[in-house]
């Protein structure tokens, strides 16, 4: 099989950077969000993207007036019926996830491939919710998606081969290095990422450091390019919280215990760039605390 039109769940930040990769490698594109606000937020976030290459020289605008044509945004979930994949890209949560793949299931073709984005559920579990275990697999693209040259490729229990060999040649078409892991709690990116953002918030938490020495330490002296805690805020703290939550419960260990600060902010709705609050507050260009 070959992958002509790729359907993308969730129009946030994640779901409009795949959207316009895919489209920017020749792919027709149907790109669905719950509210026709959150899929015009991100339509408008790919031709920001788009404008800003032509403006650097680096696209011309035909190419981009081409790649915005194949995107087609939608709120309807039947519209991505014939699509030969999709990746899903919704918020960090089993049970809305779990929801939306027993929906799909019944919705889209079945020769079609299914893929999440997610940073840490387990792919068996998801795939566990459809009639095609086999063709389900872990797409894990990472922040921003136009940037980062990373898809991690996580093989459920189930995923076969022939899965894995058509996934992988898609996300090389979309300018990406597949890297091949197991599903294991958090993969390897968010088991690694993850315990040393939430450690960072400790810091914090603990009265260690303030949140800019912390970041500056880390960006001076480890040549991170950005701090951890701007980093979560980046990933958003929701999502970092999710990601806490599935390392502690899949291990079952407390060294994966999620920072009390973390919790209590997302409590809060702080939950970083996206709600305009997290560890730095963002107003209209300017970042401070
Ligand atoms: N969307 C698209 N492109 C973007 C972008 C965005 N949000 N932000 C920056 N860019 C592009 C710029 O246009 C620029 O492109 P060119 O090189 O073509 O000109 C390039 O990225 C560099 O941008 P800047 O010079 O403005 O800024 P920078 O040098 O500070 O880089 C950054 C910005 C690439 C985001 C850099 O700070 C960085 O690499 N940060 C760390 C990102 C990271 O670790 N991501 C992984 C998060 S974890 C994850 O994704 C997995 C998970 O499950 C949670
Ligand atoms: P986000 O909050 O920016 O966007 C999520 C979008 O999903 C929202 O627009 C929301 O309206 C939409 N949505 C919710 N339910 C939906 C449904 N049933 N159908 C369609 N859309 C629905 O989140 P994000 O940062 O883009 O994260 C999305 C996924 O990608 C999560 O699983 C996250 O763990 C994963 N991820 C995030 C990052 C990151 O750095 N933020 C990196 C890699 C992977």
């Amino acid at each position: 099989m070959q992958v002509r039109k790729i359907g993308v769940l969730g129009a946030g930040q994640m779901g409009h950077g795949i959207a316009q990769v895919a489209a920017q490698a020749g792919h027709e594109v149907v790109l669905r969000d719950v509210e026709s606000r959150f899929v015009d937020k991100g339509l408008q976030g790919i031709q920001k993207n788009l404008a800003r290459q032509v403006e650097k020289g680096k696209l011309s605008a035909t190419d981009r007036d081409a790649a915005l044509a194949r995107v087609h945004g939608t709120t309807d979930l039947k519209a991505l019926a014939e699509c030969d994949l999709v990746v899903e890209a919704i918020v960090e949560s089993l049970d809305v996830k779990k929801k939306v793949w027993t929906e799909l299931d019944a919705i889209v073709k079945p020769s079609a491939v299914f893929a999440s984005n997610t940073s840490s559920i387990p792919i068996t579990l998801l795939a566990a919710q459809t009639k095609r275990a086999k063709q389900f697999i872990g797409m894990h693209f990472f922040n921003p998606v136009p940037v980062m040259k990373l898809v991690e490729l996580i093989r459920g229990v189930e995923t076969s081969p022939e899965t894995v060999a058509l996934v992988k040649a898609t996300g090389e078409k979309l300018g990406k290095t597949v890297v091949e892991v197991n599903d294991y709690p958090g993969f390897v990116s968010n088991r690694v990422l993850m315990p040393m953002i939430n450690e960072a918030i400790f810091c914090v938490y603990e009265g260690v450091a303030t949140p800019q020495a912390v970041d500056e330490v880390m960006k001076l002296g480890m040549n991170h390019p950005m701090g951890p805690l701007e980093l979560a805020d980046f990933i958003g703290l929701d999502t970092c919280l999710a990601i806490m939550d599935v390392l502690y419960e899949g291990f079952k260990d407390p060294k994966y215990r999620p920072c009390p600060l973390l919790v209590k902010k997302v409590q809060a709705g702080h939950f970083g760039r996206k709600s305009g609050q997290g560890f730095y507050s963002y107003g209209e260009g300017k970042i401070g605390v």
